[in-house]
């Protein structure tokens, strides 16, 4: 059978900093086109992970393939694949922005790329900034730099380690606005952020790390699914008592319900012998994946 090469394929992957198990057998893939969220708390082993896929370091075990290709065996093929933007800000300060694009694309062996550098910045909204030298630029300019940087080479997998981190809330937008498109043309996209709520609108699938563990590997909406529960929100005309497990607080004719995901309001209501004449309002506030990483990580 003749099958697509996947982006990214990780298997059993170790990585121990001597006692310190940062990552204790991971596997997981990011399949052709998605946008794959890497998601967990400070020190769950996030960046230990990308450190692998980029040959910064080495795993202590198992592997991480990239286009099927193990990064450990070929580090040239699969650095040429992938771009990647790091968690630290790193660029040397003495060089104007498009010099410094100029030269990523000379590592790459791209001679004359401006066509190309100029799409980027023009995308990333530092064409007026283009000849400032990097220590002229802001910490939200820095790091958009270095999302030009990974992107020169038009790598086919693309690994953001917290890119919005220390961006504006506008400024953010832009680049996820631009994140969808390079989707669009067949990026396929590993990423990792703390803002769960822009997880939640980008990846199509998550996993939830944990102590180097993987919680779960699941497309977004079913990790939210499985791991909360929806609220019902009712305003009756009338005050009235309840004794239901899924009432969670009520206040005279205000009623706050946590039901299943699954449960329909239809279902609930006649559960609760609620009939319509007497509804005032009723609102449905679905999960968060916010919501359920807490709840993951609580191990609920
Ligand atoms: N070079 C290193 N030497 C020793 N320990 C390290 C090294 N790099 C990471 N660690 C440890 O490995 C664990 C995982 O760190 P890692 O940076 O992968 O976490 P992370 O999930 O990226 O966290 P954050 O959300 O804070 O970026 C932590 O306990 C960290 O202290
Ligand atoms: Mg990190």
């Amino acid at each position: 059978m003749n099958q697509v090469a996947m982006p990214l394929r990780i298997e059993n992957l170790k990585k121990s900093y001597g006692t310190v198990e940062a990552v204790n057998g991971v596997s997981f893939e990011v399949k052709p086109g998605e946008i794959f969220g890497l998601l967990g708390p400070n020190g769950a082993g996030k960046t230990s992970i990308i450190s692998i896929l980029t040959t910064l370091e080495r795993p202590t075990s198992g592997r991480a393939l990239i286009f099927e290709t193990d990064v450990t065996e070929d580090p040239m093929t699969t650095k040429r694949q992938i771009g990647v933007v790091h968690q630290e800000v790193i660029n040397s300060g003495f060089f104007s922005v498009e010099e410094i694009l100029e030269f990523q694309s000379g590592y790459y062996g791209i001679a004359k790329n401006k066509e190309r550098i100029h799409y980027l910045l023009e995308k990333l909204g530092l064409y007026e900034h283009r000849q400032k030298k990097v220590k002229q630029l802001s910490g939200g300019m820095k790091r958009r730099l270095m999302i030009g940087k990974a992107l020169v080479h038009n790598p086919k997998l693309l690994l953001l380690d917290e890119p919005t981190a220390g961006v504006d809330i506008t400024l953010r937008e832009t680049l996820w606005k631009f994140v969808l498109e390079l989707q669009r043309e067949g990026l396929s996209i590993l990423l990792t952020t703390h803002y769960l709520e822009e997880a939640e609108q980008l990846c199509q699938r998550v996993g939830i790390i944990n102590y180097g563990r993987l919680e779960c590997v699941e497309p977004t909406q079913e990790v939210i699914q499985k791991f909360t529960q929806k609220k019902v929100v009712l305003q009756l005309k009338n005050p009235r008592t309840f004794v239901s497990p899924y009432l969670q607080h009520s206040e005279a004719n205000n009623f706050t319900f946590r039901v299943p995901m699954e449960k329909g309001l239809g279902d609930l209501l006649s559960e609760l012998k609620v009939g319509s004449q007497e509804i005032d309002d009723v609102r449905i506030v679905e999960g968060t994946l916010e919501e359920a990483f807490v709840a993951v990580l609580n191990n609920k």
